[in-house]
């Protein structure tokens, strides 16, 4: 018979909800049965919203409720080391949101934590769990698109929803750690998770919030199979949140949409009103709602992995290593938009070796085949090199 858990929530926040949301959806056996705010009237108000026993100010008390024995960090990220801290002392399962931390030194202090206690940790990245991308990954490690070349990984919107998040002290950055986080371990995925990141090139900049962290960044992850990853983040795009990956390989190509153009269309001229989906900035016209929020972006196939591996005893698909490894590689982000320079990611890697990505070998009467093309008069052409002599050249067949 399959485990049932109980889960203190730490935070009654956005993900607080989509997160409760989730557990306590589809007759789901898993239950929040505490939940923490540092507010008494917030925290009987998610109670009441959710149908959760108890609610306390304590984290503490949170933590070591007795019939807990998983916690649920969705606090703002300068919170998310202290709530690991108490939740491993307490002897209990941690899951931590994105990011896992604000810079690699505070995120291997977590892990460090975690692993000392001894605990199940795991690494909240709903967005590797859509099932677009569950099914794209499937797909790519069956080889269906050859060896990955390029990932490129898109997430915008207007800007976040509540005032710790503009905050770099909070946040620990702006646009790339709140929103390149998800990019990164994307491309991750698509390329191997043990494929090192060796160096990073980025562009940040602020161009329209009056703050100091960026609200626009673009970066280029170079992995040591010569795979790259591209990120595109903004905290100005207009018009809802823009979801897009697309995988580039040797023998096929993915093109992942999650939101603005999911297959659901919807004109109205206002009336209905209410909630339409994340960041959608309008509630009359032309609307793009999303058909089940959270399993669309990942959060039930999420909390499946991690109850799943709690009880087989192995790891999730994400664990706070990854989270790790995603901090180190945005800490390179920020200082290659200072220097503007390549710079490498410094971690402590765990991952092993990657092959470098392989090129094809195709050779025609001694000449090396670079491409096949088919012409609109139904011939075929060869495009060659000479090896000996380094000329290209053109054979038209048939
Ligand atoms: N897709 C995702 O996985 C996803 C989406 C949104 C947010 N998040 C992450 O979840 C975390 C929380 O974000 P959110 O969107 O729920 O934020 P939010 O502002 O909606 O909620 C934050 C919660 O923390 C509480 N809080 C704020 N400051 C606090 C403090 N000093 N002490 C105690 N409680 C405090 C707030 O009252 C609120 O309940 C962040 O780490 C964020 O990056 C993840």
């Amino acid at each position: 018979m399959p485990e049932s858990h109980r889960v203190a929530m730490l935070g009654t926040g956005l993900i607080g909800d989509f997160y409760t949301m989730t557990l306590h959806g589809r007759r789901g056996r898993d239950r929040v049965e505490v939940v923490y705010s540092r507010s008494e009237e917030r925290g009987a108000a998610f109670r009441e919203r959710w149908g959760v026993p108890h609610s306390t100010t304590s984290v503490e008390e949170a933590v070591g409720h007795p019939e807990v024995d998983t916690v649920v960090v969705g606090l703002p990220n300068h919170m998310h080391e202290e709530a690991v801290a108490a939740a491993a002392a307490a002897g209990k399962a941690v899951l931590v949101t994105k990011p896992l931390a604000r810079s690699a030194a505070e995120a291997r202090r977590i892990l460090d934590t975690v692993e000392r206690a001894g605990v199940f940790g795991g690494y909240l990245e709903d967005l590797v769990y859509t099932p677009k991308t569950l099914k794209a990954l499937a797909s790519t490690r069956a080889g269906a698109v050859g060896d990955v070349l390029w990932v490129r990984s898109r997430e915008t919107h207007p800007g976040p929803h509540s005032a710790w998040f503009w905050d770099a002290g909070q946040a620990g950055g702006g646009a790339i750690v709140d929103l390149g986080c998800h990019c990164i371990e994307i491309i991750r995925s698509f390329v191997g998770k043990g494929n090192r990141p060796v160096e990073v090139m980025c562009w940040a900049d602020t161009l329209v919030h009056p703050i100091e962290a960026e609200d626009n960044a673009i970066a280029l992850i170079r992995f040591e199979s010569g795979a790259v990853g591209q990120f595109e983040v903004s905290w100005t795009f207009r018009g809802g949140m823009d979801l897009r990956d697309e995988v580039a390989g040797t023998e096929g190509t993915i093109w992942l949409n999650h939101f603005l153009r999911t297959g659901f269309e919807m004109f109205t001229s206002g009336g209905g009103g209410g909630y339409v989906a994340e960041k959608a900035e309008v509630e009359t016209g032309w609307q793009f709602p999303v058909g089940d929020e959270v399993a669309e972006l990942g959060y039930a196939d999420m909390f499946t992995d991690m109850f799943d591996a709690m009880e087989q005893g192995r790891q999730p698909v994400e664990t706070l290593y990854d989270g790790y490894v995603v901090n180190a590689v945005m800490d390179a982000c920020y200082r290659s938009a200072a220097s503007r320079a390549w710079t490498p990611v410094e971690l402590d890697w765990r991952g092993g070796v990657a092959p470098r990505v392989a090129r094809a070998e195709r050779t025609e009467d001694g000449l090396v085949v670079i491409k096949e093309e088919h012409l609109p008069d139904g011939r075929r052409k060869l495009i060659l090199k000479d090896p000996a002599s380094g000329a290209f050249v053109d054979r038209v067949l048939g």
